[in-house]
C-alpha cells in the first residue's frame, strides 16, 4: 500500500486552538460552574487551579509529548516506544475504546444543546414561569425518541463532517473558525450577565471563598475535574500532539491550552451565576442548572430571547470542538494501524458510534427502566469512561513517561522547539519531572479510588 504522508497542523496556533477546543466543552460550561458553586466558590476554584498546575498541565505535556515524538495514534505510539509491548499497546487501545464510548454519550448531550438552539429561537422559554416547569418541558423532550435521537444523529453528522475533511482542512480550519466565535459569544454573555441589576450577588456566590465546603471530597472533585476538562487520559491530546511539528514549543503550547480552558470555565461560571442571581433563582440545581434553570433566567432578563440562542449556540460549538477530537482518535488509529482511508474510517466508526450511542439516547425513553448496576445506560457508560478508563489511562501515561520511556529519552524530545526554556528556566523542567514521576501517579490513583467509591469504603472501615 502506498504510504500517504501523515498530515500536520498548518500552524502552531492551529494546534493550540484545536487542543483547546478539545479541552473546552460541556465540562467547562455545564459542569465546572455548578460544582464550583457546590463546593465553596472561590475556595474550590483556588484548589482547582492548584490541581490543574500539579496534575493537569504536567500530564497534558506528557501525553502530548508521546504523540509528538512518535507521530502516531495512541496504540502505534506505545508500540513504537516499547518495541511492540502488548501491555502498553493495550493501554493505547483502551484510550481508543474510551474515545468511542465517550463520544457515544457526549454526542447525546450535545444533541440536546443543539436542539435547544431551536427551542430558544422558537420562544418556548417564555411559557416557563419557574425552573420546575422548564425542567418538566426538558424531560418531555428527552423522553421523545424522535427529538432525542434526531438531534443526536444531527450532531454526529456535524462531527463526522469536520473529521472527514481532514486534520488541516477539517479540524484545524473548523477550530480556527469556531474557537473565536466561542470566545466572542462567551464575552457577550458575560457582559450581559455582569451588567444585570443584582449581578453582584452572583459574582459574590461564585468568587467568594467559602472554606467550610472544602472537604476531601471537594479536593478530589477538583482533581477529577481538572483532569476531565483537559481531555486527558485517552489519547486525544496524544493524537493531536502527533500532528505537531518538532519545531514547535510544546510546553508553551500546553500552558496556552490550560490557560484558555481555565479562563473559559471561569467566564462561563460568571455568565451563568450573574444571570441566576439577578433573576432571583436558585444556584443549586446541580446538573440541571443549564436546561432547567437557565431557560427561565433568560425569560427574565432584558434581551433574554437573543442571549438564550447565543448561549445554546455556544454550548453546541464547545461540544463540537470536543467531539471531533474524540472521533479523530479512533480515525487516526484505523488510518495508521489498519491502513484504512480517513473517509472510510470516519464513515464507518462515526456510524458505529452512532449505533452504540442509541442506548444512551434511549436511556430517557425506551430504556428508562433498564438499569446497569443501578444506573441507566447513559450514566453507566459515563461512569465507566470518566471514572475508570480516563484515570487509569492518565495514570499509565504518567508512569510510562517517568518510568518506562524515561526522562533520558523524553527530555530531548521535550526540548525540541523549546531550547530557550531549557536554557533559561531549566527549573521548570525539573519541577515537571517531579510532578510526572511522583505527584501525578499518586494523585490520579486517589481520584480513581474515590470515583469507584473505594475511598469511602476505606474511610467507613476506619
Ligand atoms: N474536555 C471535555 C470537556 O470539558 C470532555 C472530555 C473529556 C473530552 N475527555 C475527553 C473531550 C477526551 C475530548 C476527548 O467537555
Amino acid at each position: 500500500m502506498a504510504q500517504i504522508k501523515r498530515e500536520q497542523w498548518g500552524s502552531k496556533i492551529g494546534f493550540v486552538l484545536a487542543a483547546a477546543g478539545s479541552a473546552i466543552g460541556l465540562g467547562n460550561i455545564w459542569k465546572f460552574p455548578y460544582i464550583a458553586g457546590q463546593y465553596g466558590g472561590a475556595a474550590f476554584i483556588l484548589i482547582y487551579l492548584i490541581c490543574t498546575a500539579v496534575i493537569g498541565l504536567p500530564v497534558l505535556m506528557a501525553e502530548t509529548l508521546i504523540g509528538r515524538s512518535t507521530q502516531k495514534n495512541p496504540v502505534g505510539a506505545f508500540k513504537k516506544l516499547t518495541n511492540g509491548s502488548k501491555f502498553w499497546q493495550s493501554i493505547g487501545g483502551m484510550g481508543v475504546a474510551a474515545g468511542f464510548i465517550i463520544l457515544s454519550y457526549y454526542a447525546v448531550v450535545a444533541g440536546w444543546a443543539l436542539g435547544y438552539i431551536y427551542q430558544a429561537a422558537s420562544g418556548v422559554f417564555y411559557q416557563f414561569s419557574k425552573p420546575e416547569v422548564a425542567g418538566q418541558y426538558f424531560n418531555g423532550l428527552i423522553s421523545d425518541v424522535v427529538w432525542n435521537v434526531g438531534y443526536f444523529i444531527f450532531f454526529m453528522i456535524l462531527t463526522m463532517g469536520v473529521v472527514y475533511a481532514g486534520v488541516k482542512n477539517g479540524i484545524e480550519r473548523g477550530s480556527k473558525i469556531m474557537m473565536p466565535i466561542l470566545f466572542l459569544l462567551l464575552i457577550i454573555l458575560v457582559f450581559r450577565g455582569v451588567t444585570l441589576e443584582g449581578a453582584s450577588a452572583g459574582i459574590r456566590y461564585f468568587l467568594h471563598p467559602d472554606w467550610s465546603h472544602v472537604t476531601g471530597e471537594a479536593i478530589l472533585a477538583a482533581m477529577g475535574q481538572s483532569f476531565f476538562t483537559l481531555s486527558l487520559g485517552m489519547g486525544a491530546m496524544l493524537t493531536y500532539g502527533s500532528y505537531m511539528s518538532k519545531k514547535d514549543n510544546l510546553p508553551s503550547a500546553a500552558v496556552s491550552i490550560v490557560t484558555l480552558d481555565t479562563l473559559i470555565a471561569l467566564l462561563a461560571g460568571l455568565a451563568i451565576f450573574t444571570g441566576v442571581f439577578a433573576t432571583g433563582l436558585s444556584p443549586n440545581a446541580g446538573p440541571g442548572l443549564i436546561f432547567h434553570t437557565l431557560p427561565v433566567v433568560f425569560t427574565k432578563m432584558p434581551g433574554g430571547y437573543f442571549f438564550s440562542i447565543l448561549f445554546f449556540l455556544l454550548l453546541t460549538i464547545a461540544a463540537l470542538t470536543s467531539s471531533i477530537s474524540l472521533l479523530e482518535v479512533i480515525t487516526a488509529y484505523f488510518v495508521d494501524e489498519k491502513g484504512w482511508s480517513r473517509h472510510r474510517a470516519v464513515l464507518f466508526f462515526g456510524g458505529l458510534t452512532t449505533i452504540f450511542g442509541l442506548p444512551s439516547a434511549f436511556s430517557y425513553n425506551l430504556l428508562a427502566k433498564v438499569s446497569f448496576f443501578g444506573l441507566n445506560f447513559f450514566d453507566f457508560v459515563d461512569f465507566v469512561a470518566a471514572n475508570i478508563l480516563l484515570p487509569v489511562g492518565g495514570f499509565f501515561i504518567a508512569v510510562f513517561v517517568a518510568y518506562f520511556w524515561g526522562f533520558k529519552k523524553a527530555l530531548p524530545e521535550l526540548k525540541s522547539g523549546a531550547e530557550k526554556l531549557f536554557e533559561k528556566y531549566y527549573w521548570t523542567i525539573s519541577v515537571w519531572k517531579i510532578l510526572v514521576k511522583y505527584f501525578a501517579p499518586v494523585l490520579i490513583f486517589l481520584v480513581f479510588l474515590n470515583s469507584i467509591g473505594a475511598l469511602k469504603l476505606i474511610a467507613d472501615i476506619f
